[in-house]
Formats: structure tokens, C-alpha cells, sequence
């Protein structure tokens, strides 16, 4: 069974993903502390008893132990520390991974949420992809899925946009988020476009407040 793990596991995103993978794969819930890592999967199992592929499948490690042995990763950190955690993590990386990073960088000014890029105007994800060893394909996605939507297991129909350079990465990065029930994968393009998406979730945290909707995430139409 192929091996998915989350660098920043024990938050709310990583969580509420990793639920739902290990439906179809063993998960490395990631940590900068094996203690919390143990704690979070602990949490999980009693706050959903019964399910037999999470006590199988749901695994704790360290951060560095996912990026050595997972074929797939995500990383679910705030933004404030995305870069120093791939940074500190680089030397361990197996090589010829993917790795999803649902980061965004959104800082909130006053009443409003606004993404916050560095002086360099690149995403999140570009300045990833210029730190880890090339072997390694990044994608951008999930910046715009509600956690505890997904953590609930309310239903959900949501459009994961996802930006990466290749059609193989992209394909596999989309048949894990078909995976989860109510999301639909769309190809953006590539990686030079990962910024767009990582403003998704400026714009939906505005869109709720403004607007008053509780979790508002989107959905293309096509005519
Ligand atoms: N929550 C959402 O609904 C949502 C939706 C779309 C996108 N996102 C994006 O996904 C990312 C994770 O969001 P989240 O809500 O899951 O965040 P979170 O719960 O605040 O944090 C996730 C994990 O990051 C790790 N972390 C915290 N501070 C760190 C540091 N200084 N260095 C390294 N790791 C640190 C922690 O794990 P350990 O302490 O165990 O190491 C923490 O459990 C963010 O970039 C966010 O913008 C979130």
C-alpha cells in the first residue's frame, strides 16, 4: 500500500485530509514532536471510534520520518514557517517524491484577510521547489478546502485546483483528491500559476465574512 504523509500533520488541515486517505492508503501523520504526532492520532481514534482503516492505517512519526519515507507528502503548515520546516527537512527528503503543499500565505489586515507574498513575488510553492532537490515534483492544492468540513465528514462538493509543471504529477495528485468523497480535481497549470491558487484562500475567508457563509469553497459550472 503506498505510503502518504503530512509534514504538520497534527493541524486541522492535515488531519481532516488524512481521515479520508486512509481510506485507500497507510498515513504518516507528521510532527516536529513524536509526542504530538501520537497524541493527534490518539484524538483521532477516539473521536472516531469504529473505523477500522484509521486504527490500520494511521500512523505518528516525526516530520523528518515522513519526508524520508513517504512517496507522497503534504505539507499543512502555517506559512510563517513553510519555508524554514522544508528547510530544516531538505537533507532527509528520499528524492523522487511529490510533494502537495496546501499552504497559503494569508494575513489578516484589519477586517479584511489579504495573501502576503515575499519581496521575490513568488508563491509559497515556487520558493519550495528552488529549496528541495529537483527530483521531487510539487503541487499546489487544498488552499481553498474548509478543515473541518473534511475533518466532520459533512458533505462536501468542492473543486481542488491544483498547479504543478507535470501532467504525470498532476494525475497523481488528482486521483488522491478523487478519492475523497465530493471533490473534484481541476488542472490550473503550472506551477508559475501556483500563486493563484494559494490566494483562494484570501478570497473565500473574505468571501465568508462579507457574506456571512459559514464555509464557502469553490465550485466551476461549466455552459
Ligand atoms: N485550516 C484550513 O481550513 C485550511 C484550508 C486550506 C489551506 N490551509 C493552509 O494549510 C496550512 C495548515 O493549516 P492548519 O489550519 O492545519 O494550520 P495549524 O493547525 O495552525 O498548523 C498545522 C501544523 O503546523 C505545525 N506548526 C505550527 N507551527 C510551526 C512551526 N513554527 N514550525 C513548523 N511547524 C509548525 C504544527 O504541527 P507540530 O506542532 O505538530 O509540528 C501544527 O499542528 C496553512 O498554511 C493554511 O493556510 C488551511
Amino acid at each position: 500500500m503506498e505510503k502518504i504523509g503530512f509534514v504538520g500533520g497534527t493541524g486541522d488541515l492535515g488531519r481532516a485530509i488524512a481521515i479520508h486517505l486512509a481510506k485507500h492508503y497507510e498515513i504518516l501523520v507528521g510532527s516536529r514532536s513524536i509526542e504530538k504526532a501520537e497524541e493527534t492520532v490518539s484524538t483521532i481514534l477516539r473521536e472516531k471510534p469504529g473505523k477500522d482503516y484509521l486504527q490500520e492505517n494511521l500512523r505518528s512519526a516525526e516530520n523528518r520520518n515522513v519526508v524520508e519515507s513517504c512517496k507522497i507528502i503534504f505539507l499543512t503548515v502555517p506559512h510563517e514557517n513553510a519555508i524554514e520546516t522544508i528547510r530544516s527537512l531538505v537533507s532527509n527528503f528520499l528524492g523522487g517524491q511529490i510533494l502537495i503543499s496546501a499552504v497559503a500565505p494569508v494575513v489578516k489586515v484589519g477586517k479584511e484577510f489579504h495573501s502576503k507574498f515575499d519581496s521575490s513575488g513568488k508563491s509559497v510553492s515556487q520558493q519550495i521547489a528552488e529549496l528541495i532537490p529537483k527530483s521531487i515534483k510539487v503541487a499546489t492544492a487544498f488552499q481553498s478546502v474548509p478543515a473541518h468540513i473534511l475533518y466532520e465528514e459533512r458533505p462536501i462538493s468542492a473543486d481542488v485546483l491544483v498547479a504543478c509543471d507535470e501532467l504525470e504529477t498532476y494525475r497523481i495528485v488528482s486521483e488522491l483528491i478523487s478519492k475523497i468523497e465530493g471533490l473534484r480535481p481541476l488542472y490550473l497549470g503550472t506551477l508559475d500559476l501556483s500563486g493563484e491558487i494559494e490566494r483562494l484562500t484570501a478570497l473565500v475567508l473574505n468571501i465568508a465574512i462579507k457574506n456571512k457563509l459559514k464555509s464557502p469553497t469553490p465550485k466551476f459550472n461549466s455552459f
